[in-house]
């Protein structure tokens, strides 16, 4: 049984596609895409050994070891052609994108559904400039919060504007219930460090003007 983490990022996978999931660890995903139908074909990639074992293990009870490929290895270096939706999931910012970097030619519609712990706005900006345009996107409550990004290899950058990259082009619209929550729960957490701040400080005053542009965001 997938996390809601997990089944967001599976719900995100189009039918007939051929995904790569890097940073597999226990290969739950490529597993559950592959035996529901979904995907035709997937690689399970992980750079350390634990993990790896793990994954042909779970491979292999489960008997998918015709259609899932493992590999021990880095990143999207080993990773075939046919591969037409990478997902990287549960990472850091620097690792996720040094992973994309490996790969500085993309085919056109090249898929993407990723999802890093932190730095999500970064993450917006590096997709915008690295021709990822956004076509999908999730946040979900599951011990903590999560954004899924989905997009899609384009031809020439995309422009985000400032509050997209913030928030989120597809959620700031859609300002889910969950999205609300978060949003205002990193509002309390900014005003109780302001409140420790000297209010007149570069840093309160900083720290004001994002609680205040949370604030015009919500209620925009
Ligand atoms: C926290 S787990 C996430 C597992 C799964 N993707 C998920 O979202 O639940 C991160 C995995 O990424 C693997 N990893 C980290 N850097 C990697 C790289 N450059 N190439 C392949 N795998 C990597 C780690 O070994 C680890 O198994």
């Amino acid at each position: 049984m997938l996390s809601l983490r997990l089944k967001t990022i599976e719900n995100l996978v189009e039918h007939g596609k051929i995904i790569a999931d890097i940073g597999t660890d226990h290969a739950l995903l490529p597993v559950e895409l592959v035996l529901s139908g979904k995907v035709k074909k997937a690689y399970a990639v992980d750079n350390k050994n634990g993990p790896f074992l793990r994954a042909q293990q779970y491979i292999k009870a489960s008997g998918c070891e015709t259609l899932i490929e493992a590999t021990l290895s880095d990143g999207l270096s080993s990773v075939a052609e046919d591969a037409d939706c990478w997902i990287i999931a549960g990472m850091g910012y620097e690792t996720a994108t040094q992973i994309l970097d490996q790969r500085p030619q993309v085919q056109a519609n090249q898929q993407l559904i990723i999802q890093i712990n932190h730095g999500v706005d970064d993450l917006r900006k590096y997709l915008m400039n690295n021709k990822w345009q956004i076509i999908d996107e999730r946040i979900v409550y599951d011990a903590h919060y999560y954004q899924i990004i989905k997009a899609i290899r384009v031809d020439s950058v995309v422009r985000l504007r400032t509050e997209d990259i913030e928030y989120g082009p597809m959620l700031r619209k859609e300002k889910s219930s969950v999205f609300t929550e978060y949003w205002q729960f990193q509002m309390q957490k900014l005003k109780k460090i302001v409140n420790q701040l000297d209010r007149g400080s570069k840093r309160a005053q900083q720290l004001q003007k994002q609680i205040n542009s949370i604030k015009n965001m919500l209620n925009g």
